[in-house]
This record gives C-alpha cells, structure tokens and sequence, in this order.
C-alpha cells in the first residue's frame, strides 16, 4: 500500500514540501503520497487525528503549529526539547514521535553544499525568536569557537544564552555589542526581510572569506544578502538549500534513506 505522509500549516497554499517530497520519493522509487492540509488555526489536534484515522503514517509540521506538535508528541529528541518546536511528527501505533530537523539542514546545507566546516569558527545568529532556538543546539554541536546570539531585544538572547550555556560557548547581546568583532558565519534568522528590513549591523562583521546566510529565501533574504555582498561577505546563501535538507532529514526518519538535495534545490531554482 502506498504510505501517505503531508505538511500541515497555516496558511500551506504555497508551501514547497509536496513537491519537494514528491521529488525525493521519485528520485529513490519510494511508494508514498505526500499531501498539504490546511489546519483550521484553533483544530490542529483534530486535524492530526483524521490524518491518522485515514493511516498518514508522518507529518511535517509548519507555522503557526510547531509548538502544538511539540506538545502533541509522546516521545521527542534532545534536539526538539532545546528548539521547544516539532516540525516532524512519525505515527507508530500509540506513540507520537516528534522531532525538529530545521537546524540539521542548516548545518547538511553548509557542510555538504557550501563546504562550510563550522568547527573553530566564530558564528553569528541574528534573532532570538523560533527560527534561531531551532538551529542553536546543533550549530554548537559542530563546535565552532564561539557562537554569538545579537537581538533587538537584547533580553530574548540573553535568555538563550541562559538555555544553551551549557552545550557549548554561546553568548547573546545587542547588535551595538558587536563592534569590533568580525565573524566567519552570519545566519540571519530574524524575520526582519520579510517586511524588507535589515538588522541594525554594526560595520566590520564579516571577516575575510566569511559566509553569510538567511534563513529565508527569494525576495525575502535580497536585503541582507545585499548587504553582506557589500560589506565583505565572501559567500553568501539564501534558505532554500536549507528547506530541502531540512526535508531530506525528514523523509530520513520516515523512510531509513537520504536522498539527494542538489538536483532538488536545482528544479526549485528553475521555478
Ligand atoms: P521566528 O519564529 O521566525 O523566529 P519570531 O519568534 O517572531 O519569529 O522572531 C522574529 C525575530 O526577528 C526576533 O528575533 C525579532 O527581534 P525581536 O525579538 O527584537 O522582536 C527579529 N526581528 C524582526 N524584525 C526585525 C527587525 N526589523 N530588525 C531586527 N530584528 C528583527
């Protein structure tokens, strides 16, 4: 029987996971439907049980839902706990599975696809919302040098300074603190771009060589990116090579096999 697994969310109208998973499963001639469903804002719980009873066997899980599926879970991973977020749920009978594989693409992206090592290296996060706990933990197990959190409100990274200060050498601050220092990784995780905006960056942040990174993709990351270029960034990269690893982490879980994410991140690319 073919096994039926989707993505859930909030608006889903235009989320890239159907065809990204349908890609996967072709590209391994793997027999499963990959479905999106449109959860009513205040049913998310009801949605996942009637895709259950109708014998999904796992789901993606996006925005405004991460939260709720982490509740929702019987079982989660470490790396779940620290992002306080599910974006992965797997069915076995009883059981809930729940799991976040946002920061194990954001590392698959910059290891396997940029030829990023981390290890030794400074890094930058900018924002301390969702997007950024999710990618703290393993950014940290890479063992870079120091790991730097900057947020307009400096409480928030400071908070997660306090969550991850024991897992490695993390530090969070305000943007102004930043002078001074330069960085070899950037990873803008704030959503600043998607009203066209940028963070108030001091000068001087990108080392020589350095990589800079947004988390989203398309219009939303030209702002940044823009600006790295411009300041000195060597490299720079927008999120949607991370959105297919993220997925290929994913479709690992459910189905024991990675597939390719370059030719994927090409026919996304295309259009
Ligand atoms: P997400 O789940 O996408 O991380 P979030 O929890 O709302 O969403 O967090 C958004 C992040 O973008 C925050 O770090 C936010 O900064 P504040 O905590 O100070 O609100 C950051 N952000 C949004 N717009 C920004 C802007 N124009 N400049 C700098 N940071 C911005």
């Amino acid at each position: 029987m073919t096994d039926l697994y989707a993505v859930i969310g909030n608006p889903i109208a235009h989320s890239k996971s159907p065809r990204i998973h349908a890609e996967f499963a072709r590209q391994l001639g793997e027999d499963l439907r990959y479905e999106a469903i449109l959860a009513p804002r205040d049913a998310f719980a009801a949605a996942v049980s009637a895709f259950r009873a109708a014998g999904g066997r796992g789901l993606n899980v996006t925005v405004p839902f991460k939260l709720e599926a982490f509740e929702l879970a019987t079982e989660r991973t470490e790396r779940a706990v620290q992002a306080q977020a599910v974006n992965t749920l797997s069915f076995d009978g009883a059981a809930v599975f729940g799991d976040n594989t946002d920061g194990a693409g954001l590392i698959a992206d910059l290891r396997d696809r940029l030829g990023f090592a981390i290890r030794g290296k400074r890094v930058l996060i900018m924002g301390a919302g969702g997007a950024a706990r999710g990618v703290i933990l393993p950014l940290l197990a890479q063992e870079p040098a120091a790991l730097s959190i900057a947020n307009r409100t400096v409480e928030r990274a400071l908070a997660l300074e306090r969550q991850f200060a024991a897992f490695g050498p993390v530090r969070g601050g305000g943007y102004a603190e930043l002078g001074g220092h330069a960085f070899h990784l950037v990873v803008n995780a704030t959503s600043a771009g998607l009203a066209g905006e940028l963070p108030p960056l001091p000068r001087g942040i990108f080392a020589p060589g350095s990589l800079a990174y947004d988390m989203t993709y398309g219009e939303d990351s030209t702002r940044f990116l823009a600006h790295a270029r411009a300041e000195g960034a060597a490299q720079v990269a927008d999120g949607l090579g991370m959105l297919v690893a993220q997925a290929a982490e994913s479709f690992f879980i459910w189905r024991g096999r990675r597939p390719d994410i370059r030719p994927v991140i090409d026919l996304l690319r295309a259009g």
